[in-house]
């Protein structure tokens, strides 16, 4: 590695003398594609220790997902952070970085700020005021230590120097946009050389954002592989009757716990006209692969079976939807939910007492009650996902600094990684601790 105190002084060399379309040729030490969470933190990491740190972005503004996220509050981390609450091919690899940078770093760093945050259920950290604050922050931080940020630069090629010295990048910025300019005035072509180059493209989700699959291509190029994307953290769509039944709630939210055979998760659902939502089903969506069924239990607090055989007992002469509705639903499900279950689940015994209906049937519906079975037909996908699961493959990336093992000096840091966080701050997390392991040695 270059030490701060040799490292080569930013110089603009111009190739052609005097000829302003002439491409020019800048030298840092760090070069970070991607002015994100990830990228900014790394960028400030890096800043810090007199590296000289050029931040590159497409699009014409830095940090658009955090200005975004939380509902325009930013969820920046959590009290409770722990391996178990990423999924990754190699569960491990999350390890060491999120023990070097933990949520308290930032907690401090915020505070340091005075930057309004408060806590909501299961330890989510949001700002008080708007995420834009934990924005700022990092640009200030960035400002404060000499890291260049260019916006609407676009890379068209990125070159290993000869003996793994660093990085040569033709890229090309877009001018600020002036009527009647001439075509060759829009945008300007510049040769950046590096010693480090650190990906930080981030994830596919929204790529009206700006979200583009340009870091695993950088990845492929230097012989990584790739784990199968998918969108994460995002709501389940349905087709026929189901379909129909959700949209029909649309607005409706309560507590279920929703399961499959790999996890569960004791929290909301929403049903929209698109299908479900709410921070049960974007969680499990984490582990949920297109084709299989998704399970929710309604009434997470009772067996429904020794429910029904019980109210059986005691009301023979009720019927299934008044002993919901008289004993529990009321205070559970709201009663539209109750309507459309029935016509889901019992039509069949709906006008029967319980005195009529088999013990064996009841037990069948009370089971389904606590475990009902769904077949999503898929999800909104990348459209408005909050994550991609899969990325860049693990096995040849050191969980220590991110560098990769097949190129020296290239980094890889936040979301283009194979690791996702479950919801809750733990993607944001991941991108200060991956950016920072990476930062102090880029
Ligand atoms: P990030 O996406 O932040 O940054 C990548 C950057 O790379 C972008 O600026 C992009 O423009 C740039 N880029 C991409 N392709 C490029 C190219 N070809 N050339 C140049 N630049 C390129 N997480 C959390 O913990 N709490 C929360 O509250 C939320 N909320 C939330 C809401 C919504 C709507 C979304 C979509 C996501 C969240 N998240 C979240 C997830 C979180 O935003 C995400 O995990 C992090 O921003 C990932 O940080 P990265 O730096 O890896 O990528």
């Amino acid at each position: 590695h270059i030490s701060p105190n040799t490292s080569p002084k930013i110089d603009t060399v111009q190739n052609h003398a005097g000829s302003t379309n002439a491409p020019s040729t800048l030298a840092y030490d760090v070069i970070i594609i991607g002015a994100g969470a990830s990228g900014l933190f790394c960028a400030l990491t890096a800043g810090k220790r007199g590296r000289r740190v050029l931040v590159i972005d497409h699009a014409n503004k830095a940090g658009k997902k955090i200005l975004m996220s939380g509902g325009g509050r930013c969820n920046f981390t959590n009290y409770d952070i722990e391996p178990k609450h990423y999924l990754s091919s190699n569960p491990h690899f999350c390890k060491s970085a999120l023990s070097r940078y933990l949520n308290w770093d930032f907690i401090g760093m915020v505070s340091q700020y005075q930057i309004p945050y408060h806590e909501r259920e299961h330890g989510q950290l949001f700002c008080d005021t708007s995420a834009n604050d934990i924005l700022q922050m990092l640009l200030t931080e960035c400002r404060a230590n000499q890291v260049t940020i260019q916006l609407k630069t676009t890379i068209q090629q990125i070159q290993a120097l000869p003996d793994n010295t660093g990085f040569v990048l033709t890229v090309n910025q877009q001018a600020n946009q002036q009527a009647n300019q001439p075509a060759n005035q829009k945008s300007s072509e510049q040769t950046l050389t590096c010693h480090s180059l650190v990906v930080a493209t981030g994830g596919l989700s929204i790529p009206t954002m700006g979200a583009t699959g340009f870091g695993y291509q950088v990845a492929q190029q230097f012989g990584h592989t790739i784990v199968p994307t998918s969108a994460g953290l995002v709501p389940f769509t349905f087709t026929d009757k189901i379909g129909d039944a959700i949209k029909s709630l649309s607005g409706v939210s309560f507590e279920v716990i929703a399961f499959n055979e790999r996890i569960s998760f004791r929290l909301p659902v929403l049903f929209t006209h698109r299908g479900l939502s709410g921070p049960a089903m974007l969680q499990l969506s984490n582990y949920w692969q297109v084709g299989e069924p998704i399970f929710i239990n309604l009434f997470p607090s009772l067996d429904m079976a020794a429910f029904l055989a019980e109210q059986k007992k005691q009301h023979p002469k009720q019927l299934i939807r008044t002993v919901l509705n008289d004993h529990i639903g009321a205070a559970t499900l709201p009663k539209k939910v109750m309507s459309t279950l029935q016509n889901l689940l019992w039509q069949d015994m709906a006008e029967t007492e319980l005195a009529n209906i088999k013990d064996e049937k009841l037990a069948q519906l009370g089971e389904q009650l606590n475990a009902w079975r769904l077949t999503p037909s898929g999800t909104e996908g990348y459209r408005t996902a909050e994550v991609t699961r899969g990325g860049v493959a693990t096995d040849k990336v050191s969980s220590k600094t991110m560098q990769s093992q097949l190129q020296p000096n290239l980094y890889f840091i936040g979301e283009v990684l194979d690791v996702t966080g479950w919801l809750g701050g733990y993607n944001f997390q991941w991108a200060w601790a991956s950016g920072f392991v990476a930062g102090e040695v880029v």
